[in-house]
């Protein structure tokens, strides 16, 4: 598949193809079936700049909207991190009188919900209706629309300027970088930061978690190419620190140019990449064969439980289950149905391969012999609340390898 890079403009061509996907966050019910909107998941690495990405991605308003299915505050572990990394924000970067803070994708308020705790002028800007209502319920103040250019001019004309922006598996949603990078430059003061933590190229492919790439996100970031995709806005990036959540991701703080002294994790962490190859196709060409071996391992895993005629249910209805499960053909015959805590999401099917959704009551009630675990960013938390379970089932891990836990 051909397309152009969205952050330089060269002619880009997909490495590989996921095939036909369905939006991975549109949960349906059986009279939606015939309807389902399906578009080609296929990923590229631009060689000129280096940005990875996928070729063909849905409209946003297809896929953030009044029904939107993920609520970040479903997991306790992520809003433990969350309420870490509002402290580091607070203690490093608002120690000015009066600070503002303005928050991009703040969904429920996970993240934004902290700064407004402790009474610090602060604005969430999330498009998804129903997930703004929580934050809104909870007396956060959010704004309903997409981060834009011209939303970042309003909020600065309105509030002032921002000491910081923050945001989190955000910012490698937004096609338009050019709008999130100008937006951001315009909403800052000049001595403001400019902070988002994204799922990292360097975890993905070393953990061969393909599992990253679907419709949302448009991007999986590295330091040099947000480096390369900001700095034409002048934004520089001046730290860059690793983070464990979902799986790998990577914490990047950028600051109009001059206004910061780069940080040495920068230059550390430029040189892990130059060490990974991420600006090397030979990288993705390897990917792909990952991805394929990873898929062979876990059909014919779940084909022969299946002859053994055991009971397999999955564990977390996540987006990036939907690209599992459609690029590996996995559907009910094989797994009966996935528990998950949201309700949006119960008693409805998984977007493509239709496997019903189910709480978690009903995995307690009738445990199956086996669980797969799409949520295995979340496999510490989860493992601790279902040790009940782990005495007589078996967990299912597919990244960085598929096999049975032990
Ligand atoms: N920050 C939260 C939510 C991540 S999900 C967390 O880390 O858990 C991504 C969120 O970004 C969704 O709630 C979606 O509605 C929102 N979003 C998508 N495009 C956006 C845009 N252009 N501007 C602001 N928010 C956006
Ligand atoms: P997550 O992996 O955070 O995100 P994504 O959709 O981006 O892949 O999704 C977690 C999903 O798993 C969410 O639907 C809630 C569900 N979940 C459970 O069912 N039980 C749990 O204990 C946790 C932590 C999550
Ligand atoms: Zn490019």
């Amino acid at each position: 598949m051909m397309g152009n890079c969205r952050v330089c403009g060269s002619a880009i061509s997909s490495f590989m193809s996921f095939g036909k996907m369905p939006i991975a966050n549109a949960f349906l019910r059986p009279e939606d079936f015939s309807r389902e909107y399906f578009f080609e998941l296929a990923p590229a690495f631009c060689q000129t700049c280096e940005a990875f990405q996928i070729v063909e991605q849905p409209a946003p308003e297809m896929m953030f909207h009044s029904d939107y299915a993920f609520f970040s505050g479903t997991s306790r572990a992520m809003a433990e991190h969350f309420q870490r990394y509002a402290a580091a924000v607070r203690a490093r970067h608002l120690n000015g009188p009066d600070p503002f803070v303005v928050e991009i994708g703040s969904n429920d308020g996970i993240l934004i919900g902290n700064f407004a705790a402790s009474g610090i002028r602060h604005l969430g800007v999330e498009p998804s209706a129903n997930v703004a209502a929580v934050a809104k319920q909870k007396g956060i103040n959010t704004l309903v629309r997409f981060f834009d250019a011209a939303c970042a001019g309003q909020i600065a004309d309105q509030h002032g300027k921002a000491d910081a922006i923050v945001a989190a598996n955000v910012i490698c949603h937004i096609p338009d970088i050019d709008a999130v990078a100008a937006g951001a430059k315009r909403l800052l003061k000049p001595a403001g930061v400019f902070l988002f933590e994204e799922p990292y190229l360097g975890d993905m492919v070393q953990k061969t978690s393909y599992d990253q790439i679907y419709d949302e996100h448009v991007f999986i970031f590295s330091v040099g190419s947000v480096s390369r995709a900001f700095a034409k806005h002048g934004l520089e990036v001046v730290g860059a620190e690793p983070q464990p959540t979902h799986g790998g991701s990577m914490r990047y703080t950028l600051a109009p140019k001059g206004g910061r002294k780069a940080d040495p994790s920068v230059a550390r962490q430029l040189a892990v990449e130059a060490e990974l190859g991420l600006g090397r196709a030979e990288t993705y060409e390897r990917f792909r064969a990952n991805c394929e071996r990873s898929r062979e391992r876990l059909t014919e895993l779940l084909h022969r439980l299946r002859r053994e005629g055991k009971k397999v249910a999955g564990y977390g209805a996540t987006s990036k289950s939907t690209t599992v499960l459609n690029y590996c053909g996995i559907g009910p015959d094989d797994i009966e149905f996935i528990s998950d805590t949201t309700p949006l999401k119960q008693g409805k099917f998984t977007p493509g391969m239709h496997i019903p959704v189910r709480p978690p009551e009903v995995f307690h009630r009738a445990p199956p012999d086996y669980a797969v675990l799409f949520a295995w960013n979340h496999r510490d938390e989860i493992f601790a609340k279902e040790a009940e379970f782990s005495k007589h089932g078996k967990w299912i891990c597919f990244v960085p390898e598929v096999g049975v836990v032990e």
